[in-house]
């Protein structure tokens, strides 16, 4: 008796279910790119790695390592840079930040998000890279982490996106 009940039940939410759905992919693959990000598309990641090598593996490493005791802070009291691979924590950040970390300089970009009194060690590239260039660079980086940590950081840049803005 109680599984024809759910059958019932089944049925009748699937079917409105499946015209919302359709509903839904029509409307957003018609508005134009609404709900969409400006990476991967039109990102170049093999041009990024060769962008990546030249200006961060200095420091981020040449595998994305990070320096050794990151979690240390220096002498002068700025942390060594992170890893950029799964290990650190450049995937907690939405897409507004890591562009404006990388743009403007770690002090620049946390300043603008509200954080103050962080002596950061990032500098800015903004007189070296195009904003194109930081872009390629960044989706070499994501295109070094699994799906599960992609769609983690995809999810923080769709939540980050207001409130990071509003800093700027
Ligand atoms: C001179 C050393 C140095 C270079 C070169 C450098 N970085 Fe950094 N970066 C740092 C340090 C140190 C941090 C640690 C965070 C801080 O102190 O603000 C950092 C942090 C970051 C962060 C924030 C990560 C997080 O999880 O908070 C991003 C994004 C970043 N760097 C991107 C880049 C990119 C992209 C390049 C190359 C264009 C680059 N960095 C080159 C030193 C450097």
């Amino acid at each position: 008796m109680r599984s024809g009940w759910r059958k019932g039940i089944h049925f009748w939410f699937i079917l409105p279910g499946v015209g919302i759905a359709s509903f839904a992919i029509s409307y957003f693959s018609h508005s134009g790119g609404s709900v969409t990000f400006e990476e991967p598309v039109g990102t170049d990641v093999a041009k990024g790695a060769a962008l990546y090598l030249e200006y961060c593996a200095s420091c981020h490493g040449e595998e994305l390592e990070g320096e050794v005791n990151w979690h240390t802070p220096k002498e002068d009291g700025t942390l060594p840079a992170p890893p950029h691979d799964e290990n650190g924590h450049t995937w907690h950040h939405g897409d507004d930040l890591l562009f404006n970390y990388t743009k403007l300089g770690g002090q620049v970009a946390l300043e603008a998000a509200g954080v103050s009194g962080f002596q950061s060690g990032m500098p800015g590239f903004a007189d070296q890279l195009s904003d194109r260039e930081i872009r390629d660079i960044l989706s070499f980086i994501k295109s070094s982490w699994p799906e599960k940590i992609r769609e983690i950081q995809r999810q923080r840049t769709e939540g980050a996106t207001t409130t990071e803005r509003a800093g700027n």
